[in-house]
């Protein structure tokens, strides 16, 4: 009962955080970048930036919640073994790891120049590279699930 207990809740962290990350995205994406491509919005990006901050930490924890789950479910030997669960698994590492790098070293700096400048092409690609990315994610983890191999 308990460790079936400890495994939902690490479960429940990871999809709680996946969610925020997701739409900490669609947010940006939809909503935020459109309106600071217009003219400078010092509270507007002050916002935005406290946004991606919150991502960060919402991806580190879904990272981290993830890596617990793995060994909670299936187990790491299994991704050794190959087959579609650890494909899937390694999968979306990678792509978290390089939404984490990406926000952090890239579209942060992008949005202060959008501010600044009023370009806002790189942080707009930036952000949908981004969304897309969590997109798959979701599609892939919900599968894992039902992996065969
Ligand atoms: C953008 C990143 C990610 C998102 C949005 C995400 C989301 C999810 C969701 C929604 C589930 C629940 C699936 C279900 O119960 O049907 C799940 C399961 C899981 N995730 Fe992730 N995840 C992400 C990254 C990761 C990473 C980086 C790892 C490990 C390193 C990981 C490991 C797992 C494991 C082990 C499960 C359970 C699979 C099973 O029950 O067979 N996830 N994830």
């Amino acid at each position: 009962m308990l460790p079936l207990l400890v495994t939902w809740l690490i479960r429940y962290g990871h999809v709680l955080a996946g969610a925020i990350w997701v739409g900490g995205y669609a947010l940006m994406v939809l909503v935020l970048i459109p309106r600071l491509a217009r003219p400078a919005n010092e509270t507007l990006l002050g916002v935005t930036i406290g946004i991606m901050r919150v991502l960060s930490y919402a991806g580190t924890a879904t990272i981290v919640f993830g890596l617990i789950l793995v060994w909670r479910t299936r187990g790491y030997a299994t991704i050794m073994r190959g087959g579609e669960w650890g494909g899937i698994i390694i999968t979306c590492l990678v792509i978290a790891i390089a939404l984490l790098g990406m926000g952090d070293s890239a579209l942060r700096p992008a949005l202060r120049n959008m501010a600044q400048t009023g370009d806002g092409g790189r942080a707009r690609r930036l952000a949908w590279i981004g969304f897309i990315l969590t997109i798959i994610a979701i599609g892939l983890m919900t599968r894992a699930l039902y992996a065969v191999s």
